[in-house]
C-alpha cells in the first residue's frame, strides 16, 4: 500500500469507525497520518491482529467500557486495531531501541491503517522466524496468557492449570505456554463447544494415553 503525500499534509488509507456496531460500522477511508510523540514509533503496518479487545471497542460492549473512557456515543479512537507487525517508518526523539527500517511487532493504536503509532515500550523486534502475519496475532493474547501464568498465577512445578476458554485467543497461548514451560503437570481445558480434558493438554494428547478423551464434549459446562 502506498501512502499519499500532498504538499499540505500527509494522508493514508485506514479502516475507520465513527459509531459502535458490527463490522458494518467499519469503512475504508483516507485520514491524516498520525503524529508521534518523543517516546513513540510510527510503524508501517504489514499485518494487524484482531483480538477480543478490538471487538469490544468496535461494538462498544460491555457498556461499562464506554463510561470508562472508550467513548460514550462512539469510539474516541476512530481507527481500530491494537496488535500490529510492520516496519519502523520514523521514531520520536527519545526512542533508543528502534531505528527506521527495523521489523517490529507489538501493541499500538490504529493498527487497521497503513501507518500506526506505538510506544517504544510496547514494541519488540520481530523474530526472523515469524512472518508479519504470525507476529501480529501474538502481542495482546500471548502477553495476557504469559501474565496470567507468571505474574498472576505464579505457577510452580507440579501445579495444575484449569484453562477456561482454551480454544480462544488467550487460552490457546495459555495451553502452549504451560506445556512449553513445563510448569504444570496437569492442564485441564474448557471452551463452550469443545472438549474438557484432564491429565493431558487437549491439543496434544499422548498416543495410547489412558487420559480422558478430548472428544468428551461438555458444552458451556466447565
Ligand atoms: N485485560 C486484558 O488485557 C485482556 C486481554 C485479552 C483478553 N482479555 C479478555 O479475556 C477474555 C478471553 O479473551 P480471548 O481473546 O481469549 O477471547 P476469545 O478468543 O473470544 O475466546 C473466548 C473463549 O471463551 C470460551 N467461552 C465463551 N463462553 C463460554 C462459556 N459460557 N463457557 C465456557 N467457555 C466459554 C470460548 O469457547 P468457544 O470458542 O467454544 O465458544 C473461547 O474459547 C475476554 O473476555 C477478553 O476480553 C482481557
Amino acid at each position: 500500500m502506498v501512502t499519499e503525500h500532498t504538499a499540505a499534509f500527509t494522508r493514508m488509507r485506514a479502516i475507520v469507525q465513527t459509531k459502535y456496531g458490527d463490522s458494518g460500522a467499519l469503512h475504508l477511508d483516507r485520514v491524516a497520518v498520525p503524529e508521534i510523540a518523543d517516546g513513540q514509533v510510527l510503524v508501517r503496518t504489514h499485518a494487524a491482529g484482531l483480538d477480543r479487545g478490538t471487538w469490544h471497542m468496535m461494538t462498544g460492549k460491555p457498556y461499562l467500557m464506554r463510561i470508562a473512557g472508550m467513548g460514550f456515543k462512539g469510539p474516541k479512537d476512530r481507527v481500530p486495531g491494537r496488535d500490529l507487525a510492520g516496519i519502523v517508518e520514523s521514531v520520536g526523539s527519545a526512542v533508543t531501541r528502534f531505528a527506521v527500517g527495523d521489523e517490529v511487532y507489538g501493541i499500538g493504536r490504529g493498527a487497521f491503517a497503513e501507518l500506526a503509532v506505538a510506544s517504544e515500550a510496547k514494541l519488540a523486534h520481530k523474530p526472523a522466524s515469524l512472518s508479519f502475519e504470525q507476529a501480529a496475532v501474538v502481542p495482546i493474547s500471548a502477553g495476557t496468557a504469559l501474565q496470567a501464568l507468571t505474574d498472576q498465577g505464579r505457577l510452580g512445578a507440579g501445579q495444575s492449570v484449569l484453562v477456561i476458554g482454551a480454544s480462544g485467543g488467550v487460552g490457546g497461548y495459555v495451553v502452549q505456554l504451560a506445556k512449553r514451560r513445563s510448569t504444570a503437570s496437569r492442564r485441564s481445558t474448557c471452551s463452550s463447544t469443545t472438549s474438557v480434558a484432564t491429565g493431558t493438554p487437549v491439543r496434544s494428547p499422548p498416543t495410547g494415553s489412558s487420559a480422558p478423551s478430548p472428544s468428551t464434549t461438555s458444552p458451556r459446562s466447565c
